[in-house]
């Protein structure tokens, strides 16, 4: 209890006509009002001649008439926050997010020991993350989107009733505080679009509460350590872009409750593990350039709720394996057991399903570009009729184009080039979708079909590098969004049909060799 709650206090206690004139609190708004920018609506309402300021726009009191609370989020406040904002004691919320508030957090912020939220973020604010931010009440502490620069001190990571830590997309530099293991209410821990190096401490096994754990876009190096094992909540695990290697972290004991699994563009070694057919709440899995190698397991056809599968970019191996578009209706009603042996006998893996929507989900987006995959394109992948993007480029895959790929009229990317394909292209949808369509560098023969007539609204046609016969169909003319057609280098013959006149946003046509 200092002098200032003294002030605050007896001038409403006693009524006073006389005027001790305005609180400390409130003078110390006033003095950071120098330095804040304020829109004139709360300006007009910081009045010196107030007793207090518990009714200033932006401020909350308790029943003594201490500030507890400064809430300007989102009103348009630029410039400064002053050194005054120390002298605010009692405060135990501070929300200036969503503001344009530039300059450094003042390290006077230590004194305001009360705080349990303190939300910075999406301001302008720069220089270090002061090392005095150790309030032992903190539980939400939301710097993220600013230009906060330095390392992570120590010390921010002291208390256990941290909940919430978003320090995102800022500058931060150095690696992440082993402290962070002290943390054992910590369930959102953001630290991604920065620049964090060294290795991920063993000590984050501690914070066994983790729910979201975002690093991406960092240098981060080595492995992700073992002890994430020990926390059984992980819902979102994100290390996309950085320098990680060894082997796929977690294990089947601390995936059960994981939905998005994102390492891509890392080092990660190894196999794609089989434990992962056990986390059954998975959505998201995405691997994307890795030096990952061997089969894709089976048990990932037990993924029910399983809709973007990224595996381009790696050294994976063998067949594609049967993929099916919905779970056949009879598999749907086996238990567990009896499914997984149905799916090891046939070798099918779903790949990509619409979420929720049972046994009629549906694949949605499949990319495996840049593998070693060998043999032929399953025959049904639009099965469930929802298939958006097909990316099988740069594999080894050999045989046709199947008919039901060329049929799916919700496919909108279509990307085969730089396999073994061969035999006729397959015929369009009469309600295709296809925007881009990509087959070049293949041993596609046969003609081109009319029916390439029905992609109203594709914009590029590449299918350069192919042994494809005949004359271009005068239904070419019928597609009025493309900007590209390139049909070079193939054994095509014959005129060049004047309908094609009317593809009037044509800026390439090449028809050479
Ligand atoms: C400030 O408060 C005083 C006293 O209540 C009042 O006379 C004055 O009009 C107020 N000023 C503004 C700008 O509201
Ligand atoms: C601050 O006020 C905004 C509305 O202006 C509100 O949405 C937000 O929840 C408040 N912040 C806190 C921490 O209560
Ligand atoms: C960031 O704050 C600005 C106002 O300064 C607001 O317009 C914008 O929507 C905010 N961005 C986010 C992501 O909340
Ligand atoms: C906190 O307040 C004390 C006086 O009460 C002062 O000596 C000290 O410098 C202040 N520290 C910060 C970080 O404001
Ligand atoms: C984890 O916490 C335990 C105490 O709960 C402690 O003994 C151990 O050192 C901590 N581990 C790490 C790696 O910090
Ligand atoms: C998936 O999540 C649900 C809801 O949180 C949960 O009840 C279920 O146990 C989880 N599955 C596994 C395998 O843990
Ligand atoms: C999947 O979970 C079951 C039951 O917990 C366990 O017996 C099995 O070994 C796990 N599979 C893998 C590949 O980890
Ligand atoms: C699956 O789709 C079929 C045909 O559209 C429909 O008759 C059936 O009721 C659907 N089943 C479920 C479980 O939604
Ligand atoms: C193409 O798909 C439609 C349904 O989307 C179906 O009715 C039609 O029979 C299919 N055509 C061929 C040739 O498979
Ligand atoms: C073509 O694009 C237009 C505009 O985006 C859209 O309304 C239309 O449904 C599309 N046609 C097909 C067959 O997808
Ligand atoms: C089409 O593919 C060929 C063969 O790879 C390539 O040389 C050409 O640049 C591509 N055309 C366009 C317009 O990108």
């Amino acid at each position: 209890m200092g002098s200032d709650l003294f002030y605050c206090f007896s001038l409403f206690l006693f009524s006073i006509p006389i005027s001790f004139g305005l609180c400390p609190d409130g003078q110390a708004l006033l003095a950071l009002s120098k330095n804040l920018v304020l829109p004139s609506s709360i300006k007009s309402s910081w009045n010196s001649s107030d007793p207090n300021p518990c009714d200033w726009v932006g401020v909350e009191c308790d029943l003594h008439f201490n500030m507890v609370s400064f809430n300007l989020s989102q009103q348009g406040v630029s410039g400064k926050l002053g050194p005054e904002i120390g002298l605010l004691r009692h405060l135990q919320t501070v929300d200036l997010s969503n503001n344009e508030i530039a300059g450094s957090i003042p390290s006077e912020l230590g004194n305001c020991t009360h705080l349990e939220y303190l939300d910075f973020s999406n301001n302008s604010l720069t220089g270090d993350i002061p090392n005095v931010l150790n309030f032992k009440r903190l539980s939400f502490l939301s710097l993220f989107t600013n230009a906060l620069s330095g390392t992570i001190p120590a010390s921010l990571f002291q208390n256990g009733h941290l909940e919430t830590v978003y320090l995102n997309q800022n500058k931060l530099t150095g690696p992440i505080p082993a402290s962070i293991g002290k943390l054992s209410s910590l369930k959102y821990l953001w630290l991604s679009e920065n620049q964090l190096s060294g290795n991920v401490p063993d000590s984050i096994g501690n914070c066994t509460k983790l729910e979201e754990l975002s690093l991406f876009d960092n240098q981060l190096t080595g492995a992700i350590p073992e002890t994430l094992n020990n926390i059984k909540g992980l819902s979102y695990v994100d290390a996309n872009t950085n320098d990680f290697q060894g082997r796929i972290p977690l294990s089947s004991s601390s995936c059960g409750q994981l939905q998005m699994f994102i390492l891509s563009f890392n080092r990660f070694k190894g196999e794609i593990p089989a434990w992962l057919g056990n986390c059954s709440n998975l959505t998201v899995f995405a691997v994307v350039s890795n030096q990952l190698s061997g089969l894709i397991p089976p048990s990932i056809s037990l993924l029910e709720n399983l809709e973007i599968l990224y595996l381009s970019q790696n050294s994976l191996s063998g067949p594609i394996p049967r993929l099916e578009g919905i779970i056949p209706r009879e598999l749907g009603q086996l238990s567990q057991s009896q499914k997984l042996s149905a799916c090891l006998q046939n070798y099918f893996t779903v790949v990509s399903y619409l979420k929720g929507l049972g046994i009629n989900s549906s694949l949605v987006q499949i990319d495996f570009t840049n593998n070693n995959f060998v043999g032929g394109i399953p025959p049904n992948l639009c099965h469930g009729k929802q298939l958006e993007v097909l990316n099988l480029g740069y594999n080894l895959l050999e045989g046709n184009v199947p008919a039901d790929v060329g049929n799916c009229s919700s496919l909108r990317r279509l990307i085969l080039r730089n396999n073994k394909l061969s035999g006729s292209l397959p015929d369009f949808a009469e309600d295709s979708s296809l925007l881009y369509m990509d087959l070049r560098e293949n041993n596609l023969n046969g003609p081109l079909p009319p029916s390439v007539g029905n992609c109203v609204n594709v914009t590029m046609i590449n299918l350069s590098s192919n042994k494809i016969k005949g004359s271009v169909p005068q239904e070419i003319g019928k597609l009025v969004n493309l900007h590209v057609l390139d049909l070079s280098s193939n054994r095509l013959y014959g005129q060049l049909p004047s309908q094609i006149s009317q593809c009037s946003k044509l800026d390439i046509l090449n028809l050479s060799f």
